[in-house]
């Protein structure tokens, strides 16, 4: 078969990848994620996947986006489908604003820039402010996006732990004072202030102003993540980070989960020097950011009760959380913990001693559910005591199923360990801050069991 191929398609080396000498070293860190991994089996229809935090737009009235966006075409199509600013369409920049200001923030358009959804704005303020070896701050757990993209950028990522208010305070003086006593040059603390992905936590006005102190004392750089804050289920939303501190905080938002993710819009909100800075970025990256979408999310505000239908929204996730509540009550093994998220789409859930969720997985996909392992969301090898449950997505009753088919592995994992042994020593399972191979920053004197 290959002697039919002409010479110059003939394989020459039996390496499977002869560029591996060639490749640039900010690439060694750049693997899949266990997520990606995860979704050509979780996709099958008879697994309840658990896994993928996919924003759910059934409810979008397909009629009405449909109508805007031929109106797009017809009225104003030779403009949508040009080139535009690398900063990001006005009329856009206008409208962000807007939707700024219901969680507090005041901002002038002139300092939004509007980018290939949040992922390339964290991708945007990497690349502009670190240099391999500085150090990011993250909570423990993190997005695992957001670390894939520091890992690529060569930084060091550094874990500070979270409890039930988000990141904890004591946790992150004792992680700058003691990696600036090691010489570190700490570029920003990178934080996820609502509905936490993946820990499903929020943190009060009040932590957010305890941390704002922090950050001020320590001249700290904070990038304030914040695509779910508009889904919140039962309050009015909490003022966000960039509405308490303009100089400090560099803000990032999105359309795709309040609207949708295909279009690819989100937006970086900063102080304006920084701005100057992200547009040359965004202008080398992508000349500008896709311009028929922004006209398509402008038109599709200005037509449509937008507001509404977040609501709508935030109705069919709230009805997906209770159904994810009730069923770990039904079906979680004693010792297991959750948290309980007031918005979002995620819940961390902590297993009993001896279990490890990452050894697990393959035997939850043979029993027909996925979940992601808490080591996703880990620099380092860390969390496996942890997992990451989205309800998003399956209805309420798949997502009942769901959690009894975990319960049942679960089960089984207790009753193999006591049976067998757990195979580590001292019930040793390298999560909840076990003797991990990472540091994870912890308050003094906090107990790392
Ligand atoms: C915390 C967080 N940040 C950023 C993103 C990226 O979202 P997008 O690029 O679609 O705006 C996600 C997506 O899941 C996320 O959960």
């Amino acid at each position: 078969m290959n002697d039919a191929l002409p010479d110059r398609l003939r394989r020459q080396d039996t390496r499977l990848d002869s560029y591996v000498d060639r490749y640039a070293a900010r690439t060694h860190g750049m693997t899949a994620s266990a997520i990606r991994a995860l979704f050509s089996v979780a996709n099958r229809p008879e697994v309840v996947s658990l896994a993928g935090g996919m924003p759910n737009i059934a409810d979008l009235p397909l009629d009405v986006v449909g109508a805007t966006l031929a109106d797009l075409v017809v009225s104003n199509g030779r403009q949508a489908m040009q080139y535009g600013s690398g900063q990001g369409e006005p009329m856009i920049r206008e409208a962000i604003c807007e939707v700024m200001r219901l969680e507090g923030i005041s901002a002038h358009p002139d300092d939004v820039t509007v980018t290939v959804g949040s992922q390339q704005a964290l991708d945007l303020v990497t690349r502009i402010f670190c240099d391999p070896g500085d150090v990011v701050l993250c909570e423990a757990p993190s997005y695992v996006g957001a670390l894939g993209v520091f890992r690529a950028f060569q930084c060091e990522v550094a874990h500070v732990a979270m409890d039930e208010q988000g990141l904890n305070p004591a946790a992150l003086r004792e992680a700058i004072t003691a990696l600036r006593a090691a010489g570190k040059t700490i570029k920003f603390l990178y934080t996820i202030p609502n509905f936490h992905n993946p820990a499903g936590v929020t943190q009060p006005a009040e932590r957010r102003m305890e941390l704002l102190a922090i950050a001020e004392e320590a001249d700290l750089l904070v990038v304030e993540d914040n695509p779910y804050g508009l889904l919140g289920f039962d309050a009015e939303p909490t003022p966000a980070m960039r509405s308490l501190n303009e100089d400090r905080v560099v803000y990032l938002g999105s359309f795709s989960k309040t609207f949708a993710p295909g279009f690819r819009v989100g937006w970086v909100l900063a102080p304006h020097a920084v701005r100057e800075k992200l547009v040359l970025a965004q202008e080398s990256a992508t000349l500008c950011p896709p311009v028929f979408s922004q006209f398509a999310i402008a038109s599709y505000l200005a037509n449509h009760d937008w507001r509404g239908q977040i609501k709508i929204f935030s109705e069919m996730y709230r009805e997906r959380r209770d159904a994810m509540m009730a069923g770990l009550v039904d079906h979680m093994p004693p010792g297991t913990t959750w948290t309980t998220p007031a918005g979002g789409f995620f819940v961390w859930v902590t297993l009993p001693p001896g279990l490890d969720s990452h050894a697990m997985l393959a035997r939850a996909v043979t029993a027909r559910v996925a979940y992601v392992p808490g080591t996703a969301f880990y620099a380092d090898g860390f969390g496996s005591r942890h997992m990451r449950l989205s309800y998003c997505f399956p209805t309420p009753a798949r997502i009942i199923e769901g959690t009894r088919r975990l319960g049942e592995v679960l089960q089984y994992e207790i009753t193999v360990n006591e049976t067998f042994g757990t195979g580590l020593e001292d019930g040793h399972s390298y999560g909840a801050g076990e003797r991990s191979p990472l540091r994870v920053y912890e308050a003094p004197g906090a107990n790392q069991a």
